[in-house]
């Protein structure tokens, strides 16, 4: 993928605004799709005020942020991705949505376009089953925050050839991310090792052994993590992080994944985390 060639971010929500915006400062033209407009409004908000604390904090200058908001557009339909070289799906972490999205992208999009999925649980394989071109369908997992964040997993599905391979394996060295190869499986590397900590750092709270303060504080100052387990998943999104674990539970058919149920009724009570304004923790608008 050549400097300014369009790329396509479907879904505008936490991830795909991240990606958004590193390809736009990468200088790839961007067309950010989100079913709903507000989403899209949002995410423009977002990546405009990452981008002024960014100059602010002389990292980049003013001309740098101007011309990474001119590469992104955004739109609430997919026909604008037709010309797209890559289209990178971010929609919310369940099947059936992201199977209607590839199902939308395969229709639309050109046959030599590679589709990526940013998910962070769902067989890759499984979601290029769905398409015409399961060789050319690929898992590029980005973690969160995306401007932040260096790694990049990248899930190879059973039918993902050597081509779409290296030429996403390529794209995501020119992000200046690293990217790490690994084969189709729940989860994957990152989240079969993270979630079920998070979901056990729940059950904490939930049997009351301790406040969700006094996790975290064991977590940063005893194992050196940066952040404790339940502001991270506060970051990432209680609904994110239960749909994770339902797919570790179902996938895997072992017990040692079951969603906490604290977890599932924070989710039903709409408190996502930081998106939400509520969750482990309180956050102001
Ligand atoms: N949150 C994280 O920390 C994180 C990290 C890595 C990967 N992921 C993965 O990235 C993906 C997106 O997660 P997120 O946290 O950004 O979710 P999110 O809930 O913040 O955003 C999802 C967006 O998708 C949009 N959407 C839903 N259905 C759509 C459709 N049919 N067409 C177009 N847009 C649609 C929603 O309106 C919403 O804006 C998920 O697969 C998630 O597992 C999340």
């Amino acid at each position: 993928m050549e400097e300014l060639s369009s790329i396509g971010v479907v879904g505008a929500g936490t991830m795909g605004r991240g990606i958004a915006q590193v390809l736009a400062q990468k200088r790839y033209r961007v067309v950010l799709c989100d079913a709903v407009p507000s989403q899209l409004e949002r995410a423009l908000s977002t990546i405009k005020k990452n981008l002024n604390r960014d100059v602010e904090k002389d990292r980049i200058n003013a001309a740098e942020r101007d011309q990474a908001l001119a590469n992104i557009r955004v739109q609430a339909s997919l026909e604008e991705l037709k010309g797209s070289a890559l289209v990178i799906e971010a929609v919310s972490e369940v099947f059936g949505v992201k199977q209607h999205v590839f199902a939308e992208l395969d229709r639309l999009c050109e046959q030599t376009t590679i589709l990526a999925t940013n998910t962070s649980s769902i067989s890759v394989t499984q979601l290029a089953g769905t398409t015409k071109r399961p060789d050319r369908l690929i898992g590029m997992h980005f973690m969160n925050p995306v401007p932040v964040m260096k790694l990049v997993e990248i899930i190879r599905g059973l039918q993902t050839s050597e081509e779409t391979f290296l030429a996403t394996r390529s794209f995501v060295e020119k992000l200046d991310k690293v990217p790490v190869v690994v084969n189709d499986s729940p989860g994957f590397v990152s989240n079969r090792v993270l979630m079920p900590m998070i979901n056990e750092a729940i059950f904490c709270v939930y049997e009351n052994v301790a406040t969700p303060e006094a996790v975290d504080a064991v977590m940063k100052l005893g194992m050196n993590h940066p952040m404790g387990p339940l502001t991270l998943a506060d970051l990432i999104g209680l609904d994110v992080c239960l749909n994770i674990m339902e797919t570790l539970y179902a996938d895997f058919s072992d017990p040692k994944y079951r969603p906490c149920p604290l977890l599932r009724k924070m989710v039903a009570a709409g408190h996502l985390g930081r998106k939400s304004g509520q969750g482990f923790y309180r956050y102001s608008p």
